[in-house]
């Protein structure tokens, strides 16, 4: 049996008796199936991850295939987008099986473009003051409670810090926003855009802040196989489960959007 396979079997075995579990938590249930095997049975819920990768790694794909999968198990969802517009957003995604225009018009997939709300609220378009950045939170914390979403996205967490102005302010927003969210019981994942990784130099945010705020990082990035990009997802860190790290072979498809193919050597 291929190690894959042995994997899957062990944690299903675990998962019947319980033993991959910490406490108590529920599981999130991402609906990319290898993905929550490895993760021994999804993302705890109410946990804040980060979904880390250099442009073009399936961020986008990911999180709303993330979303769309809890909807049709009946858990709402709300994609917050900054970095494209919103008719960009649903354009690229009506090429995915997954997507369903169903699930939006139901109010079961709710996107909203982030920018649109900064206007309405009247905030700098460039920096946010500590003022701008709580009122945004109020209002993020308001969506998500009158929805009463279990499953949020930003995308991207890295546009967002970009227009606070310190560290500070950084680390109180993500903090903040992850602990209201988790009182919730909302699992959040965030999304990280990081240049392509030099040898030695792999960083999972641009503030080198956001990683350490969040309970949970996967890392979508590529190996080179004789000048063929083969996606690959890791992950990094999940506080609150025990997890597989290893390193495993990822494709994006019109069909299946994102998917997990094969198992590349372990990395621990
Ligand atoms: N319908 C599709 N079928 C197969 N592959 C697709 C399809 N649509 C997009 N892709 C692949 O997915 C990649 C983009 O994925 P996605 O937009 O999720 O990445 P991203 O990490 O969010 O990028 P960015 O940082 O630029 O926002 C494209 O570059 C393309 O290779
Ligand atoms: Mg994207």
């Amino acid at each position: 049996m291929p190690e894959y396979e042995k994997e899957i079997v062990k944690v299903s075995e675990g998962k019947r008796k319980n033993s991959f579990m910490n406490n108590d938590t529920p599981f999130c249930i991402t609906g990319i199936e290898p993905l929550d095997q490895k993760l021994g049975g999804g993302i705890p819920q109410g946990n804040s991850v980060l979904v880390v990768g250099s442009s073009g790694s399936g961020k986008t794909t990911f999180c709303m295939q993330y979303l769309t999968n809890g909807a049709k198990q009946g858990e709402r969802g709300v994609f917050f987008t900054i970095t494209e517009p919103l008719f960009k957003l649903t354009k690229n995604m009506e090429n995915f099986k997954f997507y369903d225009k169903k699930l939006i018009e139901d109010g079961m997939v709710n996107i909203i473009d982030l920018r649109i709300i900064s206007d309405r609220l009247g905030l700098n378009v460039e920096k946010y003051s500590v003022e701008d950045a709580s009122a945004l939170l109020e209002v993020l914390k308001d969506i998500a409670d009158e929805l009463q979403v279990k499953r949020l996205v930003i995308d991207s967490i890295t546009a967002l810090c970009y227009r606070l102005e310190s560290d500070e302010m950084i680390r109180d927003f993500i903090f903040k926003l992850g602990s209201s969210l988790a009182s919730m019981g909302c699992t959040t994942l965030l999304t990280s855009e990081i240049p392509p990784v030099m040898v030695g130099d792999l960083k999972y945010s641009k503030y080198g802040i956001e990683e350490f705020i969040a309970d949970g990082i996967i890392y979508l990035s590529d190996i080179d196989r004789k000048g063929d990009l083969i996606r690959t997802m890791q992950v990094v860190k999940m506080r609150g489960t025990s997890h597989s790290r290893s390193k495993v072979a990822m494709n994006i498809s019109s069909d299946r959007g994102i998917e997990i193919i094969t198992l590349l050597k372990s990395r621990g």
